[in-house]
């Protein structure tokens, strides 16, 4: 696998290949990529992802660069994103890059000497995200084939069920995109699914949208993709997760969350086993070191 750009270029024998060798992962320490290196470019802010591929890097042996902050680097003088990748290259043997701009991870690529992973590209994609959400609904769930999948909140802008919503296309699921108008999911996605032949609804009301769901997939309303404040304002609180309503409308479901969690579920949703949105981030750290074993061996 030379790059890891989008969740379209992975085929199912692939994806099924990554999952398997993340389970081995689980827990595990050894020197695989000992005398490696990974730069860690994240030109928008991180916790999760950032931590969680340095975590993976240094559960195998290998080592950590790391960019957090734009203002540090000859971006700032003028320096070309397609130039900074010809540089970062020299220094290390793969790199994960996170850009606002959607497509800055294929062009990084098309101008670097090594492997590089989309760690999301503005409201385009965050293919290992998609993975380890994968990876959790098949450890949950004991399956994915014949799940009911609702996806709701920022399905416009939200990359990580784009990436997600294409992994599963690749499997007999059925979804529903419970969005608001302004941020319902986006139409490529809802053509791939047609031609794939999944089944799928779309609907604004949250309370019927999510009945039923057996993996409740929630986004938060990304403040920073919207071009007005008031916009922002008006949407940011349009659906709120609570203990009841998983409780009542859909007691079976796993309820998971890319995180960070803002208004979209309650504290007290935590406290149910359904919440799964906390035991995604172990399993990010594995599906990396299968991600990073596969490119770098
Ligand atoms: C997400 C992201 O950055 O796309 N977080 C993550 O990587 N776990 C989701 C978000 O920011 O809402």
């Amino acid at each position: 696998m030379k790059n890891l750009l989008s969740s379209e270029s992975l085929s199912k024998e692939a994806i099924e290949e990554i999952l398997q060798k993340a389970d081995s992962f689980l827990g595990y320490r050894g020197e695989d990529l000992k005398g490696k290196i990974l730069a860690n470019l994240f030109y928008e802010p991180s916790t999760r992802t950032r931590l969680s591929f340095d975590t993976a890097m240094k559960r195998l042996g290998g080592e950590v660069l790391t960019v957090t902050d734009v203002h540090s680097t000859s971006i700032m003088k003028g320096e070309t994103l397609d130039d900074t990748a010809k540089v970062i290259s020299q220094f290390a043997d793969v790199v994960a890059i996170r850009h606002p701009e959607s497509g800055s991870a294929q062009r990084f690529a098309e101008n670097s000497d090594v492997p590089v992973i989309n760690a999301g590209d503005g409201a385009g994609q965050h293919p290992t995200q998609g993975l380890l959400d994968l990876f959790t609904i098949q450890k949950e769930k004991g399956k994915v084939d014949g799940l009911k999948i609702v996806m709701t909140g920022d399905l416009k802008y939200s990359r990580c069920s784009n990436s997600l919503a294409y992994y599963l296309s690749n499997y007999d699921v059925e979804f529903v995109f419970v969005a608001p108008e302004q941020l319902k999911m986006k139409p490529e996605l809802l053509k791939h699914l047609d031609e794939k032949g999944i089944k799928y609804s779309e609907t604004d009301d949250f309370k019927k949208g999510i009945e039923g769901a057996e993996v409740l997939y929630c986004t938060r309303i990304q403040q920073e993709r919207f071009a007005s404040t008031a916009e922002y304002e008006e949407l940011k609180d349009v659906y709120i997760l609570t203990k009841a309503l998983v409780e009542k409308k859909c007691p079976d479901s796993i309820v998971m969350a890319p995180l960070p969690r803002v208004h979209e579920i309650s504290k007290e949703v935590d406290e149910l086993p359904n919440a799964a949105y906390f035991r995604q981030i172990e399993n990010g750290v594995a599906v990396r070191m299968a991600i990073l074993t596969k490119m770098l061996s």
